[in-house]
């Protein structure tokens, strides 16, 4: 079941790095004009927090905090206005706390082992990450082939070249990258904001 704060109710998940808060605001108002209403802003620089509030404040924009790597994480990037937390990896503080939170979790799994400790915890929609390096469409093929309720998100090294390559899948749901926010970033320093 998707809800308005699920991210995979996107195809595309772009993923913000930015070490300027005040690009926020911006880059958030230009990836709604480029058609996309998702965001996932990775904690990952000093600016995260404070880009996450910036971009929750645009109106359409589904925000949520990406890379969280431990409950406290889940903590500061909720209170900071994330509407969703996506993990790298599978890790129980990360998901009892957004549990806790009410905020959608997408953690990540590459291994049948981690598949299925997800699902044992009543997870179903995994990361794939990073993606290219862990075998690409032809390792997430063979994963559904075993793993038949999973849907997933596949996530670094996707790019124009090969985002429809992915997103053929059937059990792919979404697909995140940062080459839609290079994009966007590009169209705005054209415009010169
Ligand atoms: C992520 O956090 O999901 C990745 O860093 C995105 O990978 P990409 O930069 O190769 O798209």
């Amino acid at each position: 079941m998707t809800h308005a704060t699920d991210p995979t109710a996107h195809r595309l998940i772009p993923v913000v790095v930015l070490d300027d808060a005040a690009l926020a605001r911006p880059l958030a108002e230009q990836l709604l004009a480029d058609g996309i209403g998702v965001a996932e802003v990775t904690l990952r620089t000093p600016a995260a927090l404070d880009s996450i509030r910036a971009m929750a404040e645009v109106d359409g924009l589904l925000v949520g905090a990406g890379t969280v790597l431990s409950a406290d994480q889940v903590d500061q990037a909720v209170d900071a206005g994330a509407q969703f937390v996506v993990s790298p990896g599978l890790h129980r503080g990360v998901v009892e706390r957004a549990a806790e939170r009410g905020v959608v979790v997408v953690p990540g799994a590459v291994t049948p082992t981690e598949v299925m400790t997800a699902l044992e915890w009543g997870i179903t929609t995994l990361k794939f990450f990073p993606a290219s390096t862990y075998g690409g469409p032809a390792a997430l093929r063979a994963l559904s082939a075993v793993f038949g309720t999973v849907r997933w998100v596949p996530t670094g090294g996707i790019g124009p070249h090969n985002v429809d390559e992915y997103l053929a899948l059937p059990s792919v749901v979404a697909v995140g990258g940062s080459w839609m926010v290079t994009t966007a970033l590009e169209r705005l320093s054209e415009a010169g904001r």
